[in-house]
């Protein structure tokens, strides 16, 4: 059961390499490695005891990812997860995401269409909904105009798949994330994120570590019960986890369309200042932090509704926000020993 993991070498990616080793898949890896590192590879199979085939190019690349799908033609799922990922870069450089993340899907929908390869698992994302009207958010609820160039290539990919599916044998699952967080209970793989990162949890653990001098809040006048942004964080191995469902679902022809959309999270919202106080609960650091004024393009509140996925999936996330603040802190602290 072989299985084509794009981005596998990335943060959610390499989890997933784990957890379908751990089920007896055959995994094999494509990443151009330009937001990751090859070290991933070793640590996977420090893990696991196996360490992934790979191959290293870019999927925008037409000539060499439909070389990759005539030799690989015994592939029977896909995870694709290779995509440039920073929504404030992308603002910047719209081209840049629209080509990357799009243009690699479409060459993996044509190299799976000419080998008669039918299942993929596509990274979407709750940016897809904006700032909903109800919550806790369901699938059904409107895809909202994107905000950010990275937010309309979810939007567009989504669609892209759902077309190239009504015209081939080709199966989509479409997994909505929340807000990924954490690292493998091993402190061998986790997030790396490039330069200063924009999210909170890798932001939070930087600070704690003493690489920034202070974590900003961004915004404390929202509508919600402490005035902070409220998000659904989950564990990244919980995530990942769900992937394999994902893959066996289709695989075990259990799906109700040829298209399958679902929301990956806890179903609980959590603010800014939780996640702050459940950082300093499970590590014991104190974390130096300022408010600021709110950051553009934030929305105030979301958390997933996700009856869908605990139902027709059989996944619920497990671990609570303490055990994902504590494993980000011990991958950070790992990090910091191998002097990164
Ligand atoms: P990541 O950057 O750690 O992993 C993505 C991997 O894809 C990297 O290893 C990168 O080198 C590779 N890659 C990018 N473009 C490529 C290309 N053209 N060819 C080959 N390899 C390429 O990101 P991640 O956090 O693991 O995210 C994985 C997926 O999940 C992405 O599609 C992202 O948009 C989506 N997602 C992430 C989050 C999050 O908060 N991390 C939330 C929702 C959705
Ligand atoms: C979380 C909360 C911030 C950093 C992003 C993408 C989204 C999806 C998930 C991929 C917010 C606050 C953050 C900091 C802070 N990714 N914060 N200080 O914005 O929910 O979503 O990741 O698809 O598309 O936009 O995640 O981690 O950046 O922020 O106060 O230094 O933490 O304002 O309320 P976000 P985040």
């Amino acid at each position: 059961m072989k299985i084509l993991v794009t981005g596998g070498t990335g943060y959610i990616g390499s989890h997933t390499v784990v957890e379908l080793q751990s089920k007896g898949y055959e995994v094999i890896i494509v990443d151009d490695l330009s937001n990751s590192s090859i070290e991933v590879l070793d640590n996977i199979a420090k893990i696991t005891g196996e360490i992934p085939l790979f191959e290293q190019f870019d999927l925008t690349d037409a000539g060499k990812t439909g070389a990759f799908f005539r030799k690989h033609n015994d592939l029977r799922g896909i995870i694709h997860f290779a995509a440039f990922k920073a929504v404030g870069e992308s603002v910047d450089f719209p081209l840049k995401y629209y080509h990357n993340n799009l243009v690699s899907l479409i060459n993996i929908l044509q190299g799976m269409m000419d080998n008669n390869i039918l299942n993929i698992v596509f990274s979407s994302s709750c940016t897809v909904y904006g700032q909903p009207d109800k919550l806790p958010v369901k699938e059904e609820a409107p895809v909202q105009k994107a905000w950010s160039p990275y937010g309309n290539t979810k939007q567009i990919s989504e669609e892209i798949i759902s077309d190239t599916s009504k015209v081939s044998g080709i199966q989509g699952i479409l997994l909505r994330y929340f807000n990924p967080i954490g690292a493998h209970e091993t402190a061998l793989i986790g997030e790396l994120p490039l330069g200063v990162p924009n999210s909170l949890m890798p932001y939070i653990t930087q600070t704690a570590i003493g690489k920034r001098p202070f974590l900003r809040v961004w915004g404390s006048d929202y509508n919600t019960p402490d005035g902070t942004a409220v998000r659904d964080y989950l564990h990244v191995s919980d995530l990942a986890r769900a992937h394999v469902i994902a893959v066996e679902r289709m695989l075990d022809n259990k799906m109700k369309q040829k298209v399958e959309v679902f929301n990956l999270g806890t179903g609980n919202g959590f603010s800014v200042m939780q996640v702050i106080e459940s950082f300093e609960r499970s590590t014991g650091v104190k974390l130096n932090y300022q408010i600021m004024d709110r950051r553009p393009g934030d929305i105030e509140k979301v958390w997933a509704d996700t009856g869908y996925a605990n139902k027709e999936l059989g996944w619920k996330a497990e671990k609570s926000l303490d055990e994902m603040t504590a494993s980000a802190w011990k991958w950070e602290k790992a990090l910091a020993e191998k002097g990164r």
